[in-house]
């Protein structure tokens, strides 16, 4: 029997608690270690959630002989060091997103992946979900015709608080990199499907948006994108306002409604709602899928076992240009964080 991959975790706040779940539920991988900045909170991790060895440094957990795969979940500023001491270590990256707080940041991360020989992907998990499949599916088919304007929502109210990282600067703050990056990636996605590949570049990005007056970050924000396809996307974000999370796609014979886009089954019901031109109610095709995570993890190993660099639901070449986007885009607002003086 072939044996599971064996993952580490490297940090241990809210998502890495969700992920571990993840890989635990997984079909092709199995938690081995935990690593935190402090030994109490990698040994409440490790009860928690079952990992059997904890490790008070990640360093430590880079040094681990029995960690084949980490997953890096701090905050974003951290990211780029962190995922790049794992390909020293010769280890494979599942690195949160955004992979880190901007392109160059991001181009560093691939050439260290590419130079130690280690899978790298951006952990884009709805890229997993067949819903997502689905709808690529849809477009690439023509089931909504000639495909000409996407809009993407993904945004939530958080109180102000300068203590989260969600209001911080120094740790990545804001909607555009929080959130944002997911709104972009679904709209090259789609962009991309409209012509068979996996994903396209946008031509032209516009920009605006608020930047809270304390925090110095986007509280809201939105852009348009304009690809070279004649595709038009509209999308918007924040960490301050509230929206309707969904993504919907126009074509020329019908559009589709897609609810619960990043997190289906999840944080909502994973349906999509096709309308085809000249009928009034719309098609509804529902997903009972495995957990979120647990795809993304079996995914991960699914591309390391077929001897691929990356993974094909979200490759490195996809990442780099979504971060190029975001680049783009928080230009546009004039929003720059220390990493961009780097
Ligand atoms: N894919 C998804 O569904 C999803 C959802 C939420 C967040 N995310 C991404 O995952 C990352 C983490 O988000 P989160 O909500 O889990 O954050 P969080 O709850 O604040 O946890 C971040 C963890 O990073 C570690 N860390 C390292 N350096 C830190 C520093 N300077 N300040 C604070 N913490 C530091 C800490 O773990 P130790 O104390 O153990 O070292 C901390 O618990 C972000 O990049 C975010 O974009 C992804």
């Amino acid at each position: 029997m072939k044996t599971k991959l064996r993952w580490g975790i490297l940090s241990t706040g809210r998502i890495a608690g969700v992920f571990a779940r993840g890989v635990a539920a997984s079909q092709a991988g199995q938690l081995a270690a935990v690593g935190s900045r402090t030994p109490a909170a990698a040994e409440r991790f490790a009860r928690e959630f079952g990992v059997p060895r904890a490790h008070g440094t990640y360093e430590a957990l880079l040094e681990d002989r029995g960690v084949e795969a980490v997953y890096v979940a701090t905050p974003h500023p951290q990211h780029a060091e962190w995922a790049v001491r794992v390909a020293q270590a010769g280890k494979h990256i599942l690195c949160e997103k955004p992979l880190t707080m901007n392109h160059a940041g991001a181009a560093r991360i691939a050439e260290a992946a590419r130079a130690h020989g280690v899978v790298l992907m951006e952990a884009f998990m709805y890229r997993c979900h067949p819903q997502t499949a689905k709808v690529v599916e849809l477009i690439t088919r023509g089931a909504i015709g000639r495909v000409g304007l996407v809009q993407a929502t993904f945004s939530f109210h958080a109180d102000f608080d300068p203590g989260s990282r969600l209001w911080n600067k120094a740790l990545g703050g804001g909607g555009v990199l929080d959130v944002g990056c997911y709104a972009v990636s679904y709209a090259r996605l789609v962009a991309g499907a409209a012509d068979g590949q996996p994903f396209a570049n946008p031509v032209r990005v516009a920009g605006a948006g608020l930047l809270h007056p304390q925090a110095g970050v986007d509280a809201y924000a939105a852009a348009t994108l304009q690809f070279a396809n004649g595709i038009v996307a509209q999308v918007a974000c924040g960490v301050g306002l509230q929206q309707d999370n969904s993504v919907r796609i126009y074509g020329s014979e019908g559009w589709l409604h897609i609810p619960a886009p990043y997190q289906p089954g999840l944080v909502g019901r994973a349906v999509i709602f096709l309308y085809r031109r000249g009928r009034d109610a719309p098609e509804e095709i529902a997903f009972d899928a495995p957990p979120l995570y647990a795809l993304e993890a079996d995914a991960f190993a699914a591309a390391l076992a077929a001897g691929r660099s990356d993974v094909p639901q979200m490759s490195v070449a996809d990442t780099l240009g979504n971060m190029a986007v975001l680049d783009q885009w928080r230009a546009a607002l004039g929003l720059a964080y220390d990493a961009d003086q780097a």
